[in-house]
C-alpha cells in the first residue's frame, strides 16, 4: 500500500462485526462462566453489568475517539494527542497484547482440541483425567501453535481482506450457535436448577473486594478495553462514523453473548447433576464439567458439544485477531515494517511466549491475573486520566458524526472523576493480591 494511505473498513457493519468479534470470545464464554460460578452466581453478574455500563462503556467511547481521531495505532495515537511523553502508555498496551495473546491462545488451543475430538473420536469417558493430561505439555503447545497460525493467517491478510472478511461471517455464525445451544439446554429436565443458581442474586458476598476486583477485570477483559485494541480498530474508521452508537452496539452485544453463555452452561451442567464440578470452579472447570455433560447425553451430546466448542473456537479466533492486530499495527506504524513481516515475526514471538502458559497451568492463571488486574485495569485508569485531563478537546472530537447526542458532558464527568476514582480503588486492592499470587507461583515452581 502507498505510504500515508491507511486501510479503512469496507462498511459500518464490517467494523461493528470486527469490534464485536474482538469483544466476544473466551472471555464471554469460558471466563464469564467460571468466574460467575466461582464468585457466587447472579450477584457477580449484576456487578459485572454495572461495571460494563458505568466504567466499560465510557472507556470504550474514549478508545474509539482516540483511534478515529488520530488514525494511528496506540503508541502514535497517544503521542498525537498528548505528546511524546505519553508514548510509554502505548508501549504498555503493546506489552499487554503480548502477554494476553500468549496465554489466550493456549486456552483457545484446548477448545480446538475439544472440537476435533467431538468430530473424530467423541469426548473422553473420563473428562477430568483427560483434561489433566492435555491441558499442559506438548499437546497443549501444539494446539496453541495451530491456533496462532490461524490467527496470523487472518491478520496478515490485512484489515479488509483478513479481519473484516472473517468477522462478518464468524459473528452471525457464533450467535446462531450460542442461541441454538441455549434453547436446547432449556429443554433439559432439571434446567431450572441451573437457572436458579445463575439468576438468583445472593448479595451476601457481592461486595467483598475480591468479587468487585474480578467484576472490574472481567468487564475490561470482555470488552477488550485497556490495551488499545478498540483504539486500533477505530483507527481504520471513516471520520463521520457515529461513535456513541458503535460503543453501545459493541457493549450490548458483548454483554448479550456473556449472558447467553450462562444460559447455556448452567442448565447443561445442573441438569446433569454436575453442580459439585462447578461450586469450586477453577479455570479448567468448564473443560471438565461440560464434556461430562455431553458424554452423558450420548449422540446428541456429541453434536451439541461440537457446536459449543466450535462457537468457542470462532469467538476466540476473532478476539485473538484483535490482540495480534495491536502488536502488528504498532510495528507497522512505529517501525515501518511490512504487515506480513510484522505478523510473522511477532506471531512467532507470541507463540514461543505461550510456551510458558502451555507448560504449566499455574503460570497461565497468574498471567491472566496480571494481565487483567494490573495491565487492563491500570491501562483503563491511565486512559481515563489521559482523556479526562490531558487531551485538549475530547468532546469536540467525539461529537463528530454524532451531532445530535446530548450526554457528552456526562461522559466527560465520568472520564474525569468517576472512572479514575473507581479504577484507583480497584487497583489499590488488586495490586497486593496479584503480587502475592505471583510470589506464590514463583515459590512453588
Ligand atoms: N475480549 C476478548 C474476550 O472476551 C479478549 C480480548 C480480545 C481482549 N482483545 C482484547 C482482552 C484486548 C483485552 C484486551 O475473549
Amino acid at each position: 500500500m502507498a505510504a500515508g494511505s491507511r486501510e479503512q473498513w469496507n462498511s459500518r457493519v464490517g467494523f461493528i462485526a470486527a469490534a464485536v468479534g474482538s469483544a466476544v470470545g473466551l472471555g464471554n464464554m469460558w471466563r464469564f462462566s467460571y468466574l460467575t460460578a466461582e464468585k457466587g452466581g447472579a450477584a457477580f453478574v449484576a456487578l459485572y453489568l454495572i461495571f460494563t455500563a458505568a466504567v466499560g462503556l465510557p472507556v470504550m467511547l474514549a478508545e474509539l475517539t482516540l483511534g478515529r481521531g488520530a488514525r494511528k495505532s496506540p503508541i502514535q495515537a497517544l503521542a498525537h494527542y498528548g505528546g511524546d511523553r505519553w508514548k510509554w502508555l502505548g508501549a504498555v498496551f503493546v506489552a499487554a497484547g503480548f502477554i494476553i495473546l500468549s496465554y489466550y491462545s493456549v486456552i483457545a488451543g484446548w477448545t480446538v482440541r475439544y472440537a476435533c475430538e467431538a468430530i473424530f473420536t467423541g469426548f473422553s469417558d473420563d473428562p477430568g483425567q483427560h483434561f489433566a493430561a492435555i491441558r499442559e505439555g506438548w499437546s497443549a503447545f501444539l494446539f496453541h501453535a495451530v491456533f496462532m497460525g490461524a490467527t496470523m493467517g487472518v491478520v496478515s491478510g490485512g484489515v479488509i481482506r483478513g479481519i473484516e472478511r472473517v468477522a462478518v461471517i464468524a459473528m452471525p455464525a457464533l450467535f446462531v450457535l450460542v442461541c441454538g445451544i441455549a434453547l436446547y439446554a432449556a429443554t433439559l429436565d432439571g434446567a431450572q436448577v441451573g437457572y436458579r443458581y445463575y439468576l438468583n442474586a445472593d448479595f451476601t458476598n457481592a461486595f467483598s473486594m475480591d468479587v468487585l476486583i474480578s467484576a472490574a477485570g472481567q468487564a475490561f477483559f470482555s470488552l477488550s478495553l485497556g490495551m488499545g485494541a478498540m483504539l486500533t480498530f477505530a483507527s481504520y474508521l471513516p471520520r463521520d462514523s457515529h461513535l456513541p452508537n458503535a460503543s453501545l452496539a459493541i457493549a450490548g452485544a458483548d454483554f448479550g453473548v456473556a449472558f447467553l453463555a450462562g444460559l447455556m452452561v448452567f442448565p447443561l451442567i445442573f441438569a446433569l447433576g454436575l453442580q459439585s464440578d462447578v461450586s469450586e470452579s477453577t479455570l479448567g472447570a468448564l473443560f471438565v464439567a461440560l464434556p461430562k455433560a455431553f458424554v452423558s447425553m450420548g449422540g446428541v451430546g456429541r453434536f451439541v458439544g461440537l457446536c459449543f466448542f466450535v462457537a468457542l473456537v470462532v469467538g476466540a479466533l476473532t478476539s485473538a485477531i484483535s490482540l495480534l492486530e495491536v502488536v502488528v499495527s504498532a510495528a507497522v506504524d512505529g517501525l515501518g515494517w511490512a504487515r506480513q513481516r510484522a505478523t510473522l515475526v511477532l506471531g512467532l514471538v507470541i507463540t514461543a511466549l505461550g510456551g510458558l502458559a502451555a507448560w504449566n497451568i499455574a503460570v497461565l492463571d497468574v498471567m491472566d491475573q496480571v494481565a487483567n488486574n494490573l495491565f487492563l485495569v491500570g491501562g483503563g485508569f491511565a486512559l481515563a486520566v489521559f482523556v479526562g485531563w490531558v487531551m485538549k478537546d475530547p468532546i469536540g472530537e467525539v461529537e463528530i458524526g454524532a451531532e445530535g447526542v446530548r450526554w457528552f458532558l456526562g461522559w466527560r464527568i465520568l472520564m474525569r472523576f468517576v472512572v479514575p476514582a473507581v479504577l484507583l480503588v480497584v487497583l489499590y486492592h488488586s495490586i497486593p493480591t496479584t503480587i502475592k499470587n505471583i510470589w506464590e507461583l514463583l515459590t512453588t515452581l
